[in-house]
């Protein structure tokens, strides 16, 4: 937990609304078959759960029948997340239960059920959920439109990709709004001065397209076996999932998501894979020192985030990179 700051309660730092987006909000791993975890996202309580079937859900928190909490289970189950049994989630206060579409499929205790629950309409809120990239991420518009994208799928993060390492996985709350946060992508300057590199690396291309955004940046990085030249390419498709490309030194890809918790806290998710042949040969030294290194950076670059206020009109300099074409960019997924 990144520690609180005075100027946490300063809401007039940064005021954005929440973007929307396909966000992370738990890894793979992190929801068996059978189980179900609360989420506080979206400055909401969800809760997730995995069918038996397996396929990921995630519903609105509250019991519609007398508002419990669905992330909270009791007895057998306390200390985790309600019960499960088949395609439903079951909450932990009177035993109904309700599948991911959010349609209570039984009242344990009842022969006659409310007419909208026999006509089978939605009950509780449901999320749109994709699992892709050893991820589960939902959808989530404030105005509550269908998706207008997608989220993309990283082969090399596959679970049965053998030729990539298992996620290093690192996560962060960082106290400002998430477009602060991507900014970071084009700005070329802070490298030297924030982490330390020798020189300001240099912008290869930086393209917007429709949802996505697509950059490069060649930097000159020092190693154990000197300065070597190095190259960065992000891709982040909407706000809150970003893929960057580390080549030169040691393959390794990191799956960046950031997902809203309220508009100035952010949860950042960082998962690092690593090409197993670059590892080999002596380089498992210089694969996790290059994590390490990134690792410091992200710490590095939150000291700024969690204080620095948000400037709708910044005195930009002529080399400070496409901070405006990032912005315009980003607007669009900002609706008030
Ligand atoms: S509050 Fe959920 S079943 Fe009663
Ligand atoms: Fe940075």
């Amino acid at each position: 937990m990144t520690e609180m700051l005075a100027s946490d309660k300063d809401k007039t730092r940064v005021n954005l609304p929440m973007p929307y987006g396909w966000f992370h909000v738990l890894y793979s791993h992190e929801l068996e078959v059978g189980q179900s975890k609360p989420l506080n996202y979206f400055d909401q309580e969800l809760v997730a759960f995995r069918t038996e079937s397996g396929v990921a859900k995630v519903v609105d928190a509250y019991c519609p029948h007398m508002g419990a909490h669905l992330g909270y289970g009791v007895r057998s189950h306390s200390g985790t997340g309600a019960a499960v049994v088949g395609e439903s989630i079951v909450c932990p206060f009177h035993g109904w239960q309700y599948n991911g579409e959010g349609q209570c499929t039984k009242i344990p205790y009842s022969a006659k059920v409310p007419p909208r629950i026999q006509r089978g309409e939605q009950v509780l809120g449901s999320w749109q959920v994709r699992e892709m990239n050893q991820t589960i991420m939902v959808w989530y518009h404030p105005e509550g439109i269908a998706p207008l994208f997608e989220p993309e799928l990283i082969p090399e993060a596959a679970a049965d990709n053998d030729a990539w390492t298992a996620p290093h996985i690192v996560s962060r709350d960082i106290y400002t709004h998430m477009q602060e946060i991507g900014e970071n992508a084009v700005d070329a300057a802070h490298f030297h001065f924030v982490h330390g590199t020798d020189e300001i690396p240099e912008v290869a291309a930086q393209v917007f397209d429709g949802h996505s955004m697509h950059g490069s940046l060649s930097t000159r990085q020092p190693t154990p076996r000197g300065v070597v030249d190095a190259n960065i390419e992000n891709r982040s498709v909407g706000p809150g999932l970003s893929h960057v490309w580390f080549t030169g030194i040691c393959d390794t890809l990191l799956l960046a998501s950031l997902t809203p918790v309220t508009k100035t806290h952010t949860r950042a998710n960082y998962a690092y894979i690593q090409k197993k042949e670059a590892l080999a040969g002596g380089n498992a030294k210089l694969g996790a020192a290059l994590l390490a290194n990134l690792d410091r950076q992200q710490a590095e670059d939150i000291i700024i985030w969690n204080r620095k206020k948000h400037y709708k009109r910044p005195l930009l300099c002529n080399a400070d990179g496409a901070f405006m074409q990032f912005r315009r960019w980003y607007s669009q997924f900002l609706v008030e």
